[in-house]
């Protein structure tokens, strides 16, 4: 089917409790192996992509990897842009295509980060476009975006800026980060409580990979409609590579070990479907 956007998604997760899976893919192996994994679960999904993967190879090819991969599934597929970093970029996704988009101002200003989210609401609102933003700020390291400032989002915050910028999504930050943890991560499942009992619309969990399943199902009961991953679906395409690269040292068939990156990243995320309860939704 043709993409869709991820509006009526996330709205079918908040009120059948539980959260749809939004994977970070960096090329057409990883698209391939997400709607595969999709299909098989009979999961609506989300793919998404950061402002440094549309650098590598630009925005333009992922929207036609994913484009094309949606119209060949039975589910229904969302392209999203992830962590938007400017009104410029979010414009050049809306106008590529994209059907979710979010504009990341958690670095500004609250004011600043309600207005820059304010304006890409009203740019996406003509075309039925839904806008994430983020309020607070999620620790750690992704790609080119870096945070050793983190700083959780405040309920009351949370009310204001939703009313104030007509968003569609809010990411919430509880403690997550971005990357590999070095120890557990501690959430503050009290805060995203008290966030859900304040803010109608649904709430996203960013940084998901390493986060325990218990965690990431007690946030699911708590309030959260889309999940975040990407590190976890890095690690499963590279180590799919080396491992085949290793057995077979001559190699030199991109397709032989991409079909092994595309195994691992197709298990992985079966496992994150089902962790989401999103399986047999679509
Ligand atoms: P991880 O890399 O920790 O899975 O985070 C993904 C994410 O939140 C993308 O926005």
């Amino acid at each position: 089917m043709s993409l869709v956007t991820s509006k009526q998604l996330l709205l079918d997760a908040q009120k059948g409790g539980y959260a749809v899976g939004a994977f970070n893919v960096e090329n057409m192996e990883m698209v391939m192996a997400v709607v595969k994994a999709a299909e098989q679960m009979k999961a609506p999904v989300i793919l998404q992509t950061t402002p440094s993967t549309i650098k590598y190879a630009g925005i333009s090819m992922y929207y036609a990897n994913v484009k094309a991969a949606a119209e060949q599934a039975e589910v229904p597929v969302a392209l999203h842009l992830d962590h938007g970093s400017s009104f410029a970029l979010a414009m050049q996704a809306l106008r590529t295509g994209y059907t979710s988009i979010m504009i990341d101002g958690s670095k500004e200003a609250f004011e600043d980060n309600i207005a820059l989210s304010k304006r890409v609401v009203d740019a996406c609102g003509a075309s039925g476009i839904p806008v994430e933003a983020e309020l607070g700020k999620v620790g750690g390291k992704e790609d080119d975006l870096e945070c050793n400032d983190p700083g959780y989002t405040d309920p009351e915050d949370a009310v204001r800026f939703v009313e104030e910028t007509g968003i569609d999504s809010l990411a919430v930050a509880i403690g997550t980060a971005h990357g590999i943890y070095k120890g557990e991560p501690k959430l503050d499942l009290e805060r995203l409580s008290e966030i859900r009992g304040k803010v109608s619309i649904p709430l996203v969990l960013h940084g998901a990979s390493g986060v325990p399943d218990e965690t990431v199902r007690e946030c699911i009961r708590r309030g959260i409609c889309k999940v975040n991953f990407a590190t976890e679906l890095r690690i499963a395409y590279s180590d799919g590579v080396k491992e085949y690269l290793k057995e077979n040292p001559d190699a030199f068939d991109p397709k032989k070990y991409g079909m092994k990156g595309m195994e691992h990243v197709t298990e992985l995320v079966c496992e994150k479907i089902k962790l989401c309860g999103s399986d047999g939704k679509a």
